[in-house]
């Protein structure tokens, strides 16, 4: 008798993949799941190197959406764009809730393994950089750590000299009428945006007539979601570095948590948090 009432009979489960593919050939889940490789015999080594993939492979998909949405605005597609940055706005909070299950981890426990890391840091992740130049924030010293990987180098290099997101979401607002000062529309663009008077006047226009300027409305609020998570996560960062390693030198060479809440100062999109004290 079949037991199982989810399916007709037994017969109705698939188990013969010979020359079909099966779940985990779509996913690669052979090499996902061998990937774990860690160096000390240390049981909290294993939670150490998960939070670091599951966290990269959520950075790979706010790549990904954030590039799609970079192309729709461009294209004027101002809708498309919202559904994509809806969705790395919702990824952003699970790399959030990760450091709820890293701070799980303790000073003890982490020292057992950390001189295994060398210099080996977070500082070093092609793909945290690559949001960091899609969102706008430039730092050419960053380049330098990847000049002996070409093909990373190439695609960090061209990620770097392209428009970011918020350079889309002005000529939006240049395209949509308002007078945006040419020298920020041809500006060079591998430099990070550091504000301008024009694009600030223009935001608080759309904030103050809403009806008439929904969609630019709405892009706004979608970039504000962005940046909100994106400082949540550089703060629980910063704060989970510090219960766990408190003021000690960070692995990647910088000074650890004076480092971390100096990042911390970065604004991606400035007007769009100073029209708030105007408004
Ligand atoms: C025990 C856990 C962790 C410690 C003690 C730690 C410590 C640090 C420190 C001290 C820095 C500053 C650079 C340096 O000198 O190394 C740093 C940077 C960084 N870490 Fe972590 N980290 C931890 C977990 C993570 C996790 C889970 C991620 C997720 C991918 C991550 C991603 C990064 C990134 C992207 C940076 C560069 C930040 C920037 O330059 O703004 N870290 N980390």
């Amino acid at each position: 008798m079949n037991d199982n009432k989810t399916f007709k009979s037994e017969q109705d489960i698939h188990t013969d993949f010979t020359d079909k593919m099966t779940y985990g050939d779509y996913l690669g889940l052979e090499q996902l799941l061998s990937s774990q490789k860690p160096l000390s015999n240390h049981h909290d080594e294993m939670l150490f190197i998960i939070i670091h993939q599951v966290s990269e492979l959520w950075m790979k998909l706010i790549i990904h959406e954030i590039q799609g949405a970079i192309s729709a605005i461009q294209k004027g597609d101002l809708q498309a764009s919202f559904k994509m940055l809806a969705r790395v706005s919702k990824t952003q909070t699970q790399i959030i809730h990760a450091w709820d299950v890293l701070a799980t981890l303790t000073p003890s426990e982490y020292m057992e393994f950390r001189d295994d890391l060398g210099n080996a840091s977070g500082f070093q992740s092609y793909q945290y950089r690559m949001v960091e130049f899609v969102l706008g924030y430039k730092t050419p010293f960053i380049l330098k750590i990847y000049e002996k990987r070409p093909e990373l180098h190439a695609k960090l290099q061209e990620a770097y000299n392209k428009p970011g997101l918020y350079d889309a979401a002005i000529e939006a607002l240049a395209k949509a009428g308002f007078d945006i000062d040419e020298a920020v529309l041809e500006r060079d663009m591998s430099q990070t945006y550091r504000g301008n008077e024009s694009v600030q006047e223009a935001w608080k226009a759309v904030y103050k007539d809403v009806q008439t300027h929904w969609e630019l409305y709405e892009l706004a609020e979608k970039l504000v979601d962005i940046e909100d998570a994106f400082q949540q996560w550089r703060f629980r960062h910063m704060k989970t570095v510090e219960r766990i390693i408190g003021h000690k030198k960070g692995t990647g060479g910088s000074s650890g948590v004076g480092y971390l809440k100096k990042v911390l100062d970065h604004t991606f999109f400035p007007e769009l948090w100073a029209i708030r004290t105007e408004l």
